[in-house]
């Protein structure tokens, strides 16, 4: 579903963020993507993004080249995939409610559509009786569910979460990560970029670890070594 074929980034000057990645991603998969801070692991999301390009080396998404295809393929290559971040970007102004049916209004989804699909997402996630609340009402870890339920709207293929758990105490990161899990079980990939050594060893599923830009791991149930 999602492959990298020898890719190098480099920022100029002259810093080799990664090099030479290669490793693919299989339908229905959890991924976790370790490293240290600065390892690259945000680089490599982006890059299937469509955020960032690679200065050698290609991205696949479904087989189709994330940096070679036309704008309007790249816009619905992203509306496969649904993005977390560690610092959720809500939109403070709109309720719980509001943030979800925003995402979907900007996708061009029908009224029906949004009013039917809001509350399913939300009450997937555990947050519908906050539905009215705005973000600033919710605890940390209400947000950052609240920002996946955001990347859910879509009904993508891919879930990626980029350090979800960063901004959260150990018990909300298990409610971020069991989340995540059950997301996976109704059939989503998901790509989780973490330096979180807790949660990934806990989770037992494929581990990447990148190290000075390289990958230097690629291990089925893997742990969190660094
Ligand atoms: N736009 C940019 N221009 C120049 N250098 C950059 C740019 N973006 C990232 N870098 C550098 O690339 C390296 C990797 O950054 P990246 O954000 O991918 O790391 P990370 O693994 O996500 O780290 P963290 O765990 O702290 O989030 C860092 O050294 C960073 O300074
Ligand atoms: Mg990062």
């Amino acid at each position: 579903m999602i492959r990298f074929e020898k890719v190098t980034k480099i920022y100029l000057p002259e810093s080799a963020v990664l090099q030479d990645v290669s490793f693919e991603v299989k339908k229905g998969e959890f991924v976790s993507i370790v490293g240290k801070s600065g390892a690259g692991k945000s680089t490599l999301i982006k890059m299937i993004l469509g955020l960032e390009e690679p200065t050698y080396g290609d991205v696949f998404f479904n087989g189709e080249n994330i940096h070679k295809v036309s704008h309007n393929e790249l816009q619905n290559i992203r509306r496969k995939i649904g993005a977390v971040y560690q610092d959720y970007k809500l939109l403070p102004a709109k309720t719980v409610y509001e943030n979800v049916a925003y995402i979907m209004e900007i996708e061009g989804r029908v009224n029906e559509d949004i009013a039917l699909q809001v509350p399913r997402v939300l009450a997937a996630i555990g947050l519908k009786e906050k539905m009215d609340n705005f973000p600033e009402e919710l605890s940390g870890g209400e947000q950052q569910r609240l920002a996946i339920a955001r990347a859910l709207a879509g009904q993508p293929e891919v879930i990626i979460a980029d350090e979800p758990t960063g901004n959260l105490d150990p018990y909300n990161s298990h409610e971020v990560l069991a989340l995540l899990e059950k997301i996976n079980r109704s059939g989503k990939t998901v790509i989780l970029a973490t330096h979180d050594r807790e949660i990934v060893n806990k989770l037992a599923r494929r581990v990447i670890t990148i190290e000075d830009g390289r990958v230097v791991r690629d291990e089925e149930k893997g742990r969190f070594i660094i």
